[in-house]
């Protein structure tokens, strides 16, 4: 069985790199983000305050584990608001609390699309190398320049039609950023262990490239 963890910043690549790499080795993949996205989204649907911490839990702790394994394919949670929204609610301890033992059992029995059995996990996150799976067999972490991933983030939301503004974006990912850093509760930071890959000037292919590089022990 083996683990891989990516970490990092909001369009750092971690979904795109996620995702490619368990396309090749045929893993199991874990959008971790999409988890706390499901949070506030429901928040959101209900009209609740997202800083209500006892509602935030109470949702969490509602999510079956079904609900949690196809969050990541549902379109709804993709937009700005709701990431704003998950990383209030991501700060909630007793939320991060909730859905931890749905990813630890995600890495250690991971299940694919069809519903079959995987010989390994990638799960993608803030706090997978640290906290989730501090045993993982690799540990990615990946950075990129503010301005280059406001840049990436507004090409993605023009490319599904949305009128968004370069300077709003570059602002929510600074908050973003800061917010998810400076929380208490396993913040945004790479594990000792793990390889950081600032992917500001890398291709997608570039990135999974060298990853895949490490992982065969080339460098
Ligand atoms: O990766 P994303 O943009 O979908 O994540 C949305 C928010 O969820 C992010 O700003 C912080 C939070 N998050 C977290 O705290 N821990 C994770 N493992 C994944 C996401």
């Amino acid at each position: 069985m083996t683990i891989i963890a990516i970490d990092g910043s909001s369009a750092t690549g971690k979904g795109t790199l996620g995702l490619k790499l368990a396309q090749t080795f045929d893993y199991a993949y874990l959008d971790t983000g999409a988890l706390y996205r499901g949070v506030a989204y429901k928040m959101m649907q209900a009209g609740d305050d997202l800083t209500d911490e006892i509602k935030a839990t109470a949702v969490a702790n509602g999510l079956s584990s079904a609900q949690m394994l196809h969050l990541q394919d549902e379109s709804s949670i993709r937009t700005e608001t709701c990431g704003k929204g998950a990383s209030i609610v991501s700060s909630v301890p007793s939320v991060r609390q909730a859905l931890f033992d749905f990813q630890r059992r995600f890495a250690l029995n991971p299940i694919k699309k069809d519903g079959t059995p995987a010989k390994g996990a990638i799960l993608d996150g803030r706090d997978i190398g640290t906290v989730i799976c501090p045993d993982a067999d690799f540990k990615f972490f990946l950075t990129a320049r503010a301005e280059i991933r406001a840049q990436r983030r507004l090409k993605e939301l023009q490319l599904r039609g949305l009128c968004v503004i370069y300077e709003d974006i570059l602002s929510e990912i600074q908050a973003r950023d800061k917010r998810d850093s400076e929380r208490k509760t396993a913040p945004l930071k790479p594990a000792e262990d793990a390889l950081i890959i600032d992917t500001s000037d890398m291709t997608a292919d570039e990135v999974y490239a060298r990853v895949v590089r490490y992982m065969e022990g080339r460098s």
